[in-house]
C-alpha cells in the first residue's frame, strides 16, 4: 500500500514533468511572420480563418490577393471577408496581380461559383484593401526585412511573388521560406490528368519561383487528397456552434461536392488549409527533400509538376514535397482553432 509520503512524491514528480513537457511543447512552437497569398475561393478562406485565428504561432503581417479561382475583385473581396469573418481588421490586404505572366487567365467558378465563396451569403465587407499593389508591398517589405525571417503561404497561382522576384531578385534575402499549394505527382492533376490548378494557372511564375533558389515547400494534390472532409468531421465543425463552424462547414459542404462526384471520394479536400496546418503542426505531415521541375510548354504536360520522388535523375533536390498527412488531426486542429473564432 503506497504510504502518504510516497503519494505526495509521486505527485510532485509528475507535476514537475507536466511543467517541463509544456514549457518544451510552448518552446517548439517559433512564432513565424507570415505573408499569405491567396485567391479566395473557398478553401483559400478556410485557410485564412485557420491562420487568424493562431496568433500564437502565425504573425499575419498581409494578406496579398492574386486572380485565380475567381477574378481579383472578387478574390480581394473574399480575402477581406475572411479577415472580417476572423475578427481581425488590422491585417491589410493588398490586391496584387489580375493575370499571370504570360498565358491566357483560366477561372474556376464552377467550382467555387461565380462569387469564389460557395455555400455563403457574400457581402462588401467594412474594410477596404490597403493602398498600394501587392507586388510593390512584396518587394518594399522583403527587401527590408530582416534575413531570411517571413514565411510566404503561396495558395493561388505564383504570380505576385514571381513579379516580385523579376522586378527585385535581393528580395530573397528576406525570405525565410516559401510554402506553396500546388502540383501534384502520384495523384494525377485537378485541372488536367497531371496538372494541378494552381500550377496550371501559371506555370511561368512557380518557374521564375523555383528558379529563385528560395527553400520551397510544396503541399500537393498528393497530400490534401489524402485530407478528406467527411460527415462527421464537417459535423465537428458545425458542432463549435459559432459564426466560423457554421460558415466553414457550409462551405466545405458545397465546395468539396464536385471533387466527391469527379474522383468517386467519399470526401472533398481543403487544399490551401493544409498549408497552414503544415506551418502549425509540421508533425502531422510528412515527405521528402526532392528535385522538382516544372512544364510550361504548350501541349498535354502544360503546368505539370515533375516530381522525382525515386531520385531518379539523381539531380538538385530543390523542394520539400509534401506526401501525406493525418487527416483526422488535420481536422481535429482546424475545430480546436475555429472555436476561438466568433
Ligand atoms: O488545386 C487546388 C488549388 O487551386 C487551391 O488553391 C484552390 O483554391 C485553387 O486555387
Ligand atoms: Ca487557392
Amino acid at each position: 500500500m503506497q504510504s502518504c509520503r510516497q503519494f505526495v512524491v509521486q505527485l510532485i514528480r509528475s507535476v514537475a514533468l507536466l511543467a517541463i513537457f509544456s514549457a518544451t511543447a510552448a518552446q517548439a512552437v517559433e512564432k513565424r511572420n507570415l505573408i499569405i497569398d491567396t485567391d479566395p475561393g473557398a478553401d483559400d478562406v478556410v485557410a485564412l480563418l485557420l491562420a487568424l485565428a493562431s496568433p500564437e504561432e502565425l504573425n499575419v503581417m498581409a494578406i496579398t490577393t492574386v486572380a485565380g479561382n475567381v477574378r481579383i475583385d472578387k478574390t480581394s473581396r473574399n480575402a477581406r471577408l475572411a479577415r472580417e469573418w476572423a475578427g481581425r481588421e488590422e491585417v491589410p490586404v493588398y490586391a496584387g496581380a489580375g493575370r499571370p505572366l504570360v498565358r491566357t487567365p483560366i477561372y474556376a467558378e464552377n467550382i467555387h461559383g461565380k462569387e469564389g465563396l460557395p455555400g455563403v451569403e457574400v457581402h462588401e465587407p467594412k474594410k477596404g484593401l490597403a493602398e498600394g499593389n501587392a507586388v510593390q508591398y512584396l518587394v518594399d517589405t522583403l527587401k527590408k526585412a530582416a534575413p531570411h525571417s517571413i514565411t510566404i503561404a503561396m495558395l493561388g497561382p505564383q504570380t505576385n511573388l514571381a513579379l516580385a522576384l523579376v522586378q527585385a531578385p535581393e528580395i530573397t534575402q528576406g525570405i525565410k521560406e516559401v510554402v506553396v499549394m500546388g502540383g501534384a505527382h502520384f495523384n494525377g492533376g485537378n485541372i488536367t490528368p497531371v496538372a494541378e490548378f494552381n500550377l496550371y494557372a501559371d506555370p511561368d511564375a512557380a518557374k521564375v519561383v523555383l528558379a529563385s533558389g528560395v527553400k520551397l515547400t510544396y503541399v500537393p494534390l498528393d497530400v490534401t487528397h489524402k485530407i478528406l472532409t467527411s460527415e462527421q468531421r464537417l459535423r465537428q465543425i458545425e458542432a463549435l456552434n459559432n459564426q466560423a463552424g457554421k460558415l466553414v462547414g457550409n462551405i466545405l459542404n458545397e465546395y468539396v461536392k464536385a471533387d466527391m462526384v469527379h474522383y468517386g471520394l467519399p470526401g472533398g479536400p481543403v487544399h490551401d488549409a493544409s498549408v497552414i496546418a503544415w506551418l502549425l503542426k509540421p508533425e502531422l505531415f510528412t515527405g521528402k527533400q526532392i528535385n522538382l521541375v516544372i512544364d510550361s510548354r504548350e501541349g498535354p504536360g502544360f503546368g505539370q509538376t515533375v516530381a522525382d520522388w525515386y531520385d531518379t535523375l539523381g539531380q538538385n533536390k530543390n523542394v520539400f514535397w509534401v506526401e501525406n498527412g493525418d487527416a483526422q488531426g488535420f481536422f481535429d486542429l482546424l475545430t480546436q482553432r475555429l472555436a476561438r473564432l466568433k
